[in-house]
C-alpha cells in the first residue's frame, strides 16, 4: 500500500517593511528601557509600516507574488489564497481577496483565518487539508499583520512587543508523502480570550465615541496569564507531537516556535530536549509579528534547510489558541 499524498512546501517568501523602530525610539515614547525590553522578551526592534495606504493585504500581496516567482508560476495557477490575520484590512472583503486582486491571483479563491499568533499553524493545516485530498494543486498560505494599526503606542506593556510583517508557503502534492506535513495537533480554549484581546469594533461592542475613548480598538493583554499558559501550552503540544510519531530530539532538525518571547521559545526548546543550535529566532530584530513570525523563520533559514529534515513549528496566541506541526522540508537550498 502507498503512502498517502501530503502538501509539502514548494515555496516561501517573506516580506517586511524598512521602518525601524527600536528599543531607543520606544524609550522616548514611553516609560521603558532596553534593557527591560531585551532582558523580559529577547527583542531589541520591529519593523513598521508606515505608509498610511498600506495595509495588510499589500504586504500579503507582495508574499503571493514573491511565492509565485520563486516557483516560476504566475498568479493566475493559485487555486486558493488562505490568509492568516488578527489586521485584516477591514471585516470585509476579507483581506485575502484584496490580496488576490492586487496579486492578479485571478482564479484562487480565499478566506481569512483568526486566531492570533497561530493563526499561520491553523491555515497551514486547513490549506494543507485541500491539498492532500487532491482537490486543489496550488494553495498559499499566508501569515500576515500590520500590529502597529491595533497597539497603543501609550501602553508600555503591548507596545515594545509587537511589529508587522507578512510571510507565506507554496503548498503542492507530495504524492509519496515522503515530505510535507506528517502530523498536527491544534488546540483552542476561549476561556483564555479575556486575557488577551481587541474588544472594539465588533458586534459586542460597535464602534463609537466611546469605545474610541475607552481605548477598545487596540490590544489589551493580561501578560502573566498568557504568559503561564503559553510556557506550558507550548512545551506540551510540542513534546506531545515527538512522543506521538516516535521522534526524538535527534530526530529533530529544527524547532521553528512562533516568536512572542524568548523565555517562551527556551522553555519549549528544554521541554523537548532541543539545544538552541537547533531553534529558529529572530525576535530581536522583529518582535513579535503574530500569524508571520513562523513562515519568516521558515524563509530566513530556507538556504539552511535540507530535504527530508524533520521541522516541529509550534505556536501560542490569543483565544487561547496552540499547537503544534511536524513536518518534512521539501526543497532544495537555492544555488
Ligand atoms: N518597560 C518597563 N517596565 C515594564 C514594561 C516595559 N515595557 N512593561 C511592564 N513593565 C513593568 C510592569 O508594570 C511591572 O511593574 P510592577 O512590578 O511595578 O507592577 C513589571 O514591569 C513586571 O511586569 P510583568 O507583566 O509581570 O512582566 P513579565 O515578566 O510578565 O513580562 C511580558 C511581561 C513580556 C508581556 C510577558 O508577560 C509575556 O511575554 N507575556 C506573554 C506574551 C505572549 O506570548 N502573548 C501571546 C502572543 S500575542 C498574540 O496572540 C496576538
Amino acid at each position: 500500500m502507498s503512502s498517502p499524498q501530503t502538501a509539502a512546501i514548494t515555496a516561501v517568501h517573506g516580506w517586511l517593511p524598512e521602518d525601524i523602530l527600536s528599543n531607543a525610539d520606544l524609550e522616548k515614547m514611553v516609560d521603558t528601557n532596553d534593557e527591560w525590553i531585551r532582558t523580559r522578551t529577547g527583542i531589541s526592534e520591529r519593523r513598521i509600516l508606515k505608509d498610511p495606504e498600506k495595509a495588510t493585504s499589500d504586504m500579503a500581496c507582495e508574499v503571493i507574488k514573491g511565492l509565485c516567482t520563486q516557483r516560476g508560476i504566475t498568479p493566475e495557477e493559485v487555486d486558493l489564497v488562505i490568509v492568516a490575520t488578527v489586521t485584516p484590512d477591514m471585516f470585509f472583503p476579507s483581506t485575502a481577496q484584496l490580496a488576490c486582486h492586487k496579486a492578479g491571483a485571478s482564479n484562487a479563491w480565499g478566506f481569512d483565518l483568526s486566531a492570533a499568533c497561530s493563526g499561520f499553524l491553523f491555515a497551514l493545516r486547513t490549506g494543507s487539508q485541500f491539498v492532500a485530498s487532491g482537490t486543489h494543486s496550488k494553495v498559499i498560505v499566508v501569515g500576515a499583520d500590520k500590529m502597529s494599526s491595533i497597539v497603543d503606542y501609550t501602553d508600555r506593556t503591548t507596545c515594545v512587543l509587537f511589529g508587522d510583517a507578512a510571510s507565506g508557503v507554496l503548498l503542492e502534492a507530495d504524492a509519496s508523502g515522503a515530505t510535507g506535513i506528517q502530523d498536527a495537533i491544534l488546540r483552542s480554549d476561549g476561556a483564555g480570550g479575556q486575557y488577551l484581546r481587541m474588544q472594539g469594533g465588533g458586534s459586542l461592542n460597535p464602534s463609537s465615541h466611546e469605545t474610541v475613548d475607552n481605548k477598545l480598538h487596540y490590544i489589551e493583554q493580561d501578560g502573566r496569564p498568557v504568559f503561564k499558559a503559553a510556557v506550558t501550552s507550548m512545551a506540551d503540544v510540542s513534546y506531545e507531537i515527538m512522543e506521538r510519531n516516535g521522534l526524538t530530539a535527534d530526530d529533530v532538525s529544527w524547532l521553528v516556535p512562533h516568536q512572542a518571547n524568548l523565555r517562551i521559545i527556551d522553555a519549549t526548546a528544554n521541554r523537548m530536549g532541543v539545544g538552541r543550535d537547533k531553534v529558529m529566532i529572530n525576535i530581536e530584530k522583529y518582535g513579535n509579528t503574530t500569524a508571520a513570525t513562523i513562515p519568516l523563520c521558515l524563509w530566513e533559514w530556507r538556504n539552511r534547510l535540507t530535504p527530508g529534515e524533520n521541522l516541529i513549528l509550534s505556536a501560542f496566541g490569543g483565544g487561547f489558541t496552540w499547537g503544534s506541526i511536524w513536518l518534512k522540508w521539501a526543497m532544495e537550498p537555492e544555488a
